[in-house]
């Protein structure tokens, strides 16, 4: 395992992700009935605008149903169960967190969606498909730990069909620097590799897509963040309750804080974008 490999592994998996959210379901748990997406949302969508915003970038792609949709840094997977749920495409989540894969399988089984949702252990930089495999890749708050960003989107280009889809949500950096460490996604600047907003636009039409959307969601994304924030403050993290305390530690709230401060500071930007592959 790469150092890089192994720290991402203490950030997004403080402890023992697998015992930690078994443990908050036991304390929750209505009999092992099925449950809803939305029951899950504090914990599996794990990026900026939550749920809502998986419906609403969602809704800028043409999903069919019967499509082969990659999530590529799907984390637990709750956007592949809402792709299913919604969309009934066939959703593959490819993470590099083998806790995050086992742990995916647990809730896609509880929320029924096991036939259609899948995960993958791996990393984005060298994945485990056949060339032109999927009608579309997803992805969301994944690509911020992965320096090679042209590796990156030519290993998306190469698993993607001809005229499938892209479709993407992003942190980009901002026009201040640095970032104010701990994030969400990196302890300090060693694990975390942002780059603007027209230099992503470029390096995509450079490996061959055709931008079809692509909006600066920032103001948004902050008014979500303030509340989320706020509420962290107010609640802290109940080890009973299913959030993303089980995955990155009680110090949530001062990662949500910072990523609040470097988002008002225009230390990042956030960008969703639909692009094709040409
Ligand atoms: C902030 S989480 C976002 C998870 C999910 N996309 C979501 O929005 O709920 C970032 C995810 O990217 C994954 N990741 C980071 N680097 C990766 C890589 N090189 N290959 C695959 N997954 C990676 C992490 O393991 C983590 O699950």
């Amino acid at each position: 395992m790469s150092q890089l490999d192994a720290d991402l592994t203490r950030h997004y998996a403080f402890t023992d992700v697998e015992t930690a959210v078994s443990a908050a379901m036991n304390t929750l748990d209505s009999a092992g009935a099925e449950l809803a997406l939305k029951d899950l949302a504090g914990l599996d969508q794990f990026h900026v605008g939550g749920l809502d915003a998986s419906l609403k970038l969602a809704q800028l792609a043409d999903f069919k149903a019967g499509d082969h949709v990659l999530d590529v840094g799907g984390g637990l997977g709750g956007t592949a169960r809402l792709l299913a749920r919604e969309y009934s495409c066939d959703v593959t989540v490819l993470d590099l967190m083998e806790s995050y894969c086992r742990v995916g399988e647990m809730l896609t089984a509880r929320t029924n969606l096991a036939s259609h949702v899948h995960f993958e252990q791996g990393n984005a930089l060298d994945m485990p498909f056949a060339d032109q495999s999927f009608d579309a890749v997803w992805t969301q708050h994944s690509s911020m730990n992965i320096a090679d960003k042209q590796g990156l989107y030519t290993q998306i280009h190469r698993v993607l069909r001809h005229g499938g889809t892209l479709v993407m949500h992003e942190v980009m950096a901002g026009t201040v620097q640095p970032v104010q460490f701990p994030v969400m996604w990196a302890r300090d600047a060693s694990m975390s590799f942002l780059i603007p907003p027209d230099a992503l636009q470029t390096l995509l039409i450079q490996t061959g897509f055709q931008v079809q959307n692509w909006e600066d969601i920032s103001e948004q994304s902050l008014t979500w963040l303030e509340a989320r924030a706020a509420n962290q403050q107010r609640t802290g993290a109940n080890m009973n309750s299913l959030g993303l305390h089980l995955l990155l530690g009680s110090d949530l709230g001062t990662l949500l804080s910072n990523l609040l401060l470097n988002l008002r500071e225009g230390r990042i930007r956030l960008i969703q974008t639909v692009l094709h592959r040409l």
